[in-house]
């Protein structure tokens, strides 16, 4: 019997290596064995103990490369079975290996038993790797750097390595882990690390995003549509435990009659098919599409307009994207679109905004060069007689909405960024800062930039006494100048 030690579950190159030199050297199927070290995953490479042979040299490893070519569908193929659970995977793609040298269509033979096998566990890979793009949840957490996201998953399949740069394309701002029984991934906002094993309880099990999901799914929840088997089939009991909003299903399953007769007169909204995908990306990410992340400033004004990412959207008469030249050095960013604001569909065109241009314009900065935008881009409101009074975005929605800030950030990459007031704040900094303790102070950001903290200009237009808003105004100013002088 030959045997090759893998360094891993996972060890895809190890097997192939290993897998090469048996076939060359003649192994048979029976003849081979493959065993994973213990622990130890990640390690690169196998470690052969051939009967009659000498383990392979790398020079020969170029031979078997050049004498025996397999095609590339099979390599993909091996690629996603080795992470099905099945203990004789290793076994089955080594079986097809040998008999690809005398039968090199086999792979295309899809009645062949061994065929039909790996590729239904291919299959069986991939809808893994796509429900942990649904279902994984993040749950916020702090370190000595600040917040950092984490979310304990348990994958029927083991796809964390597979599956976790669509998380760091989706998350690139943020600082994440996702720990699961297989092992870890770690993005720290430039890169990607995998570590051991995990257990639950190494992760948060709630925090105030919590009620975020199961607001956002209570709202995004369409009864009409209600198909209990589907459901179940999308989302098998096995992963709501881990799911806040799954808490809801039943009393929503129960509620669904009711509500369906309410929407009967309520007409449906049309999203942009695209950015539907990108707004809602746990009811979405199922699909191998869903990676729709913002490529140019135009995308996310298009996403912006159809975003239901939180149920702001409801209430207002559109979402309003940030403006200004894509070479802005600095960004200003405010809370949220007043009534002015989501009436015109474009950021600080009200009072707040004739504040901020006077005040910009005596600190020598051109509005011109500015990238304007806010934090949460739908009006927040409650209708008080014919009148809209603004209402504060809670953290959940600034949450939703950092989607948005985050792309307007990485498209511009800008010099500075100024906040406005404590929610312009949490969205930049990821925390709650204190304005007027730090304000007026540059702050590092994770991007290479710098952040700056000052009041937000309906502040100074609430101040009653004209003393105090006379004085106000000036630090407001004195704040502007130092951002001025931060852009260089
Ligand atoms: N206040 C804000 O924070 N943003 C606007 O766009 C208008 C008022």
């Amino acid at each position: 019997m030959a045997t090759a030690t893998l360094g891993g579950e996972t060890d895809f190159d190890g097997w192939r290596k290993a897998a090469r030199a048996f076939r060359l050297a003649g192994v048979g199927p029976a003849d081979a064995q493959f065993v994973v070290a213990g622990g130890a995953s990640g390690v690169q490479g196998g470690l052969f103990d051939l009967p009659g042979s000498d383990r392979p040299r790398e020079s020969g490893d170029e031979r078997i490369e050049n004498t025996f070519a397999v095609p590339a569908s099979f390599v993909d193929l091996a690629r996603e079975v080795i992470l099905h659970r099945a203990e004789d995977r290793f076994d089955l793609m080594y079986r097809l290996l040998w008999r690809l040298r005398d039968e090199p269509d086999l792979i295309r033979v899809v009645s062949d038993r061994d065929v039909a096998d790996a590729m239904e566990r291919a299959k069986t890979v991939s809808r893994a790797s796509h429900k942990m793009k649904a279902f994984v949840r993040f749950r916020q957490a702090h370190d000595d750097r600040g917040e950092a996201w984490v979310a304990w998953f348990e994958p029927p399949h083991r796809v964390l390595e597979k599956t976790a740069p669509f998380f760091q394309r989706r998350f690139t701002t943020m600082r994440w882990s996702i720990l699961t029984p297989d092992g870890s991934a770690f993005w720290d906002g430039e890169n990607m690390r995998f570590g051991p094993p995990a257990t639950r309880d190494m992760a948060p099990a709630e925090d105030e995003i919590e009620a975020f999901w199961k607001t956002y799914y209570a709202s995004t929840f369409n009864p009409a549509r209600l198909k209990v088997k589907t459901m179940q089939g999308e989302m098998a009991k096995t992963y709501w435990k881990n799911l806040p909003e799954a808490a809801l299903i039943p009393e929503l399953v129960a509620a669904s009659s009711v509500r369906t007769e309410a929407m009967v007169a309520t007409p449906a909204p049309s999203p942009n098919a695209r950015f539907a995908r990108a707004v809602a990306p746990d009811l979405h990410a199922a699909r191998p599409d869903a990676q729709a992340v913002p490529e140019s400033l135009a995308e996310v004004a298009e996403g912006v307009k159809a975003c239901r990412r939180c149920p702001l959207y409801r209430d207002a008469t559109q979402g309003v994207c940030g403006e200004g030249p894509k070479q802005a050095r600095l960004m200003i960013v405010g809370e949220q679109p007043g009534d002015q604001e989501d009436l015109a569909g474009r950021p600080f065109v009200g009072p707040a905004g004739a504040v901020l241009d006077v005040a910009l314009e005596e600190a020598g900065i051109d509005r011109a060069d500015v990238y304007v935008t806010n934090a949460v881009k739908h009006f927040k409101h409650e209708p008080r007689g014919k009148r809209r009074l603004h209402k504060t975005p809670d953290a959940g929605e600034v949450q939703a909405c950092r989607w948005w800030l985050d792309a307007e950030r990485r498209l511009l990459k800008p010099k500075v960024v100024l906040a406005l007031g404590a929610t312009a704040g949490l969205a930049v900094l990821g925390r709650k800062p204190a304005v007027m303790r730090e304000r007026g102070a540059p702050l590092a950001l994770t991007d290479g930039g710098t952040a700056m903290l000052t009041v937000h200009p309906s502040y100074l237009l609430r101040l009653p006494d004209p003393a105090a808003k006379a004085q106000a105004r000036r630090l407001f100013i004195d704040d502007l100048a130092t951002v001025r002088a931060l852009m260089g």
